[in-house]
């Protein structure tokens, strides 16, 4: 039998980070949200404002209950506040002595047995698992982008997660209105692993001037009934973040599908971010 999870931690409150505080806001739970500046959680809060005021002004979510989701949610900037948790996702940026920092802090300040979730795409969540004390209890819990629209949570199991872990994930998944596959320790798990090899090849003949982004987006969308192009799907998920997940999935299978096409460096250099810095492959007002 799951326990039920209903105090939950979401450090890091990104895109992901904030979609997720939102998701579990939304489905009832008690959020503790981190981020480690005023300034960053400030931006956090305002991405479920956003996200939130997109609801009610569909008419999907009325005021009042916009108002609800942000009374569960708490927004500090001090992780000792996750003493109480019993599960925490970390959705910081993708790189892996952050992410074992934050690990490391939150197996002091965590009970024994909360469980210490990681939202990384590609990274080894078994790496991570082994900075804390409790292995056992460390899992990766992948949500999709955009993480209120997206169905999909990739449950990634260690050799040593626990079953009861596992069931206990799975179960909130389901709580979350959300569908899990689960899936072993392997860079980019089922469906980036599948994806980004797609999404490289399309940028690549972008590179190379074989097309204009429009003409193969268009292809994609209206030829393959995708709802979103590549480029335009690039530019949702970040360049940073595709950059980080292509060149990780690369460095561990060495599969050239996986080499990051040069100009996906030469975007993340020059600042050109994707929606969230407003230019990507294509600008954002
Ligand atoms: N946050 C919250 N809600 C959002 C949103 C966002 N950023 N973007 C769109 N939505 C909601 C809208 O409010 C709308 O909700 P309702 O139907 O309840 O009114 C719904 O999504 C549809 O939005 P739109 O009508 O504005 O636009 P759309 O129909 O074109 O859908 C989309 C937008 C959901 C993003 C759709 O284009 C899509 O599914 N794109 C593909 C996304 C995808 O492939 N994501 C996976 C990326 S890979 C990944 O995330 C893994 C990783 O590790 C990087």
């Amino acid at each position: 039998m799951a326990r039920e999870l209903n105090e939950v931690g979401v450090v890091g409150l990104g895109t992901m980070g904030a979609g997720i505080a939102e998701v579990l806001a939304r489905a009832g739970l008690s959020v503790t949200a981190v981020e480690v500046t005023d300034e960053a959680l400030a931006r956090g809060r305002g991405h479920v404002e956003q996200s939130t005021d997109r609801a009610v002004s569909r008419g999907k979510l009325d005021a009042a209950e916009r108002d609800t989701i942000f009374e569960r949610i708490r927004f500090t900037t001090s992780l000792e506040d996750l003493a109480q948790a019993e599960l925490v996702i970390e959705a910081i940026p993708e790189r892996m002595e952050l992410k074992a920092d934050v690990f490391a802090e939150l197996d002091k300040i965590c009970a024994p047995d909360t469980i210490l979730a990681t939202n990384t795409s590609s990274l080894s969540v078994t790496e991570l698992s082994v900075v804390t004390g409790r292995p056992s209890k460390v899992i990766g819990m992948h949500f999709f982008n955009p993480a209120p629209v997206m169905k999909l949570v990739e449950v990634v199991r260690t050799v040593v997660t626990e079953q009861s872990v596992v069931d206990d994930v799975e179960a909130l998944a389901e709580r979350l209105g959300k569908v899990d596959v689960t899936i072993g320790d392997k860079a980019g798990f089922i469906a980036n692993a599948l994806l980004f090899g797609y999404l490289n090849h399309a940028v690549a003949m972008y590179e190379n001037r074989y097309a204009s982004r429009e003409d193969i987006d268009a292809a994609m969308r209206l030829g393959c009934g995708l709802p979103m192009g590549p480029l335009a799907l690039m530019d949702l998920i970040g360049i940073d973040t595709a950059y980080e997940i292509l060149d990780t999935m690369y460095k561990q299978s060495r599969n050239r599908l996986h080499a990051p096409s040069p100009v996906i460096k030469q975007m993340m250099t020059a600042g050109l971010l994707g929606r969230k810095s407003g230019r990507g492959f294509y600008s954002y007002a």
